[in-house]
C-alpha cells in the first residue's frame, strides 16, 4: 500500500472555487463586450512558447527572463539515451580514491561519445552549434580521467581531480538536447508571434486582439502575486502610431474598469521616448546615477549597468528623495516624441479621461516605446497594478516581421477582482433558481421532465437524485439559496398544477406546467417581481 498522503496545490498557485469562480466568468464576460464593442476580437494563443521569443522581446536582463520563467527542455525520443547518459555523468558522485565511481564516470562518457555517433543523434545536436564546443572538451576526457588515475597522487592530487570531475559535469550539463521551451510569463510576445507568423499584417485596418487565460512566472508569492495568474490584455497592431489608438486603448481599459465597478483606480500615464532620444537619456541618467552610486542600495547600484532607467522604478524609502533630483525623460523627449505624448494628453482629456502624468513609470519590460502606462487600484497593498501596458513599436521587426506598430495592455484578473471584493461593490450574479422537491417515487418521471423543461427555457435547476423527506428537501433548498421550491407531490401530478413556493417570503403559488414555465421565464427575464 502507498504511504496515504495528501495534495496541495504548488506554492503560488490556487483553486478559483464557487462562488468566486461566478464573479472571474463575470468579469472575463464583461471584458469580452465591452472588447468587443471597440471591434477587438479574440486571439489564444498557447500557453508555452520557444524561450527565446520571450528572452528576445521581454529582453535578457530583466526580472522576468533572468529570475521568473519557467523553462524546461522537451527532449525527442531518438535523444532519451542521450539525455540519460549527460545526466549520469553531470551528476554523479565522483571520489577519487573510490574507483568504482571513477571507472563509472569513465564507462558513461565512453557510452555517451558512442550514441552521440547516432546519425539522428548526431544531427539533434548538431542543430545548437554551442554544443561543439562542449563536446570537443568532452571528447577528451576519458583520456584525462585515464591520466589522471595513474599520475602520481601528491599533495595537491584530490583538488586537481576534484576540478577536472567538475569540469567534465560542466560540460555535460550544458549540452543542449532540444529547444527550450516557457510557460508564458505574458502574452504580448505571444501575439506579436502570430501576427508575423500569419502574416496578419496584410489585414485591412489595424489588427486588434484580445486574449484572457494564464500566465506564469517564478516570484516571491504574496498577497495579489501568485506563480500562476491571469491576465486579460489588448493589443492594437498596424501601421498608425496615432496618438488617437493609444487614447481609445485607455478609454477602453476605463469604460471596463468601470463596467465592472473598479472605480477606485489612478491612472498613471508617461512617455519614455523611441530610439532617437532614449538612448542619450539613459546615457545621461547612467552619468547621474554613477556620481552617487554610494548612496544607492545593491540593485539600484546593478542596474546603473545593467538598465539605468529601472533605477526610477526603486521603492526603497531612502531612495526616494534621490531619485526625485534626476533628470527626467519628458525634459529629454526629442521633437516628434514630445508631440506623441502631447497629443495624447489632449487626446484623453477629449474622452474625459482622468490621468496622472508619471515621469518614472518605465515599466519593467523591454519593449515599450514612447506611451507607458499603469492602473493602481485600492485594498491591494504593495502589489497594486491591477494593469499595465504601453506602445511597443519596433517590436515585430525585432521578431522578424515587416516595420509595424504596437500598443496594448494586460489587466491583472487575480488583483482586479481583489479589489472588487474589498470594496463590496459586487455585482448580482445568477444563482439557482428552482429546488425540485419531489416525493414518493411515483412522482419522479414528472420531476425529471418538468426539471428538463426548466433548464431548456434557461433556469438553473436542482433535482435531487434520490426520494428526501419534505422538511429535509426545503431545508436545502434554503442551504443551497434556491429563489424557489417546485413541490411535486402525488396530488400536483394527478391534478397537473405544481406547487411554486418563493424561499424569500414563503409566498406559493399553484400553477400548471404552461404557467410555470411561462411563470418564471418571464420573472428570469425581471419582467415580473
Ligand atoms: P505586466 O505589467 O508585466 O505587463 O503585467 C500586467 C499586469 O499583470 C500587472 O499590472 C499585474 O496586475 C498582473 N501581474 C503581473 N505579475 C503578476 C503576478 N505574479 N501575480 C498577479 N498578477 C500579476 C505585461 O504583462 C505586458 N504584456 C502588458 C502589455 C500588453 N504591454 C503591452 N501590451
Amino acid at each position: 500500500m502507498p504511504e496515504k498522503r495528501q495534495f496541495r496545490a504548488i506554492k503560488g498557485t490556487r483553486d478559483i472555487l464557487p462562488p468566486d469562480s461566478a464573479l472571474w466568468n463575470w468579469f472575463e464576460h464583461s471584458a469580452q463586450e465591452v472588447f468587443q464593442s471597440y471591434n477587438f476580437n479574440e486571439i489564444r494563443p498557447p500557453v508555452f512558447e520557444e524561450s527565446e521569443l520571450f528572452a528576445r522581446s521581454i529582453g535578457e536582463e530583466t526580472d522576468v527572463v533572468s529570475k521568473e520563467m519557467y523553462t524546461f527542455e522537451t527532449i525527442e525520443p531518438n535523444l532519451r539515451r542521450l539525455n540519460a547518459l549527460r545526466t549520469y555523468v553531470a551528476i554523479r558522485g565522483v571520489t577519487s580514491t573510490n574507483p568504482i565511481t571513477v571507472d563509472g564516470l569513465q564507462q558513461d562518457l565512453v557510452e555517451l561519445l558512442k550514441e552521440l555517433e547516432e546519425p539522428t543523434v548526431e544531427d539533434a545536436v548538431r542543430a545548437y552549434p554551442k554544443n561543439e564546443f562542449w563536446l570537443s572538451g568532452l571528447r577528451n576526457a576519458p583520456q584525462e580521467i585515464e591520466m589522471a588515475k595513474t599520475s602520481e597522487r601528491g599533495p595537491a592530487y584530490q583538488e586537481f581531480f576534484d576540478a577536472l570531475v567538475q569540469r567534465i559535469q560542466h560540460l555535460a550539463g550544458r549540452l543542449q538536447l532540444g529547444p527550450t521551451t516557457t510557460l508564458r510569463p505574458e502574452a504580448t510576445a505571444s501575439v506579436v508571434r502570430a501576427y508575423i507568423e500569419h502574416g496578419m499584417h496584410v489585414l485591412p485596418g489595424n489588427v486588434k486582439l484580445y486574449y484572457m487565460g494564464p500566465m506564469f512566472r517564478r516570484e516571491r508569492p504574496q498577497k495579489g502575486r501568485y506563480r500562476q495568474f491571469y491576465q486579460i490584455g489588448a493589443e492594437v497592431l498596424g501601421q498608425s502610431d496615432a496618438p488617437a489608438i493609444d487614447a481609445e486603448v485607455l478609454e477602453m481599459l476605463m469604460v471596463f474598469f468601470k463596467r465592472v465597478g473598479l472605480t477606485r483606480t489612478t491612472l498613471y500615464v508617461n512617455s519614455i521616448g523611441d530610439k532617437n532620444c532614449r538612448p542619450q537619456y539613459v546615457e545621461l541618467l547612467r552619468q547621474e546615477l554613477l556620481k552617487i552610486k554610494e548612496q544607492l542600495g545593491p540593485d539600484s547600484q546593478r542596474r546603473i549597468e545593467t538598465n539605468p532607467l529601472r533605477v526610477l522604478d526603486s521603492k526603497l524609502p531612502h531612495e526616494q528623495e534621490i531619485i526625485a533630483k534626476l533628470p527626467r525623460i519628458s525634459d529629454h523627449l526629442c521633437a516628434d516624441c514630445r508631440e506623441h505624448f502631447a497629443k495624447l494628453k489632449d487626446e484623453l482629456k477629449l474622452r474625459g479621461i482622468v490621468f496622472e502624468e508619471n515621469w518614472r513609470l518605465v515599466r519593467g519590460l523591454d519593449y515599450y516605446t514612447r506611451t507607458t502606462f499603469e492602473v493602481i487600484a485600492e485594498g491591494l497593498g504593495s502589489q497594486n497594478a491591477v494593469c499595465g501596458g504601453g506602445r511597443y513599436d519596433g517590436l515585430v521587426e525585432l521578431l522578424g516581421g515587416p516595420p509595424t506598430k504596437g500598443i496594448g495592455f494586460a489587466i491583472g484578473s487575480d488583483r482586479a477582482i481583489l479589489s472588487i471584493q474589498e470594496s463590496g461593490n459586487l455585482p448580482q450574479l445568477p444563482g439557482l433558481d428552482v429546488f425540485v422537491a419531489w416525493m414518493g417515487l411515483p412522482t419522479y418521471a414528472t420531476a425529471v421532465g418538468l426539471a428538463r423543461k426548466l433548464r431548456e427555457s434557461g433556469l438553473s435547476v436542482e433535482l435531487p437524485g434520490e426520494e428526501m423527506k419534505f422538511k429535509k428537501s426545503l431545508n436545502l433548498a434554503d442551504k443551497l439559496g434556491a429563489r424557489y421550491a417546485l413541490i411535486i407531490g402525488s396530488d400536483e401530478v394527478a391534478s397537473g398544477t405544481f406547487t411554486l413556493k418563493r424561499l424569500a417570503d414563503a409566498d406559493q403559488k399553484k400553477l400548471s406546467e404552461y404557467e410555470l414555465l411561462e411563470y418564471l421565464e418571464s420573472e428570469k427575464r425581471g419582467t415580473r417581481g
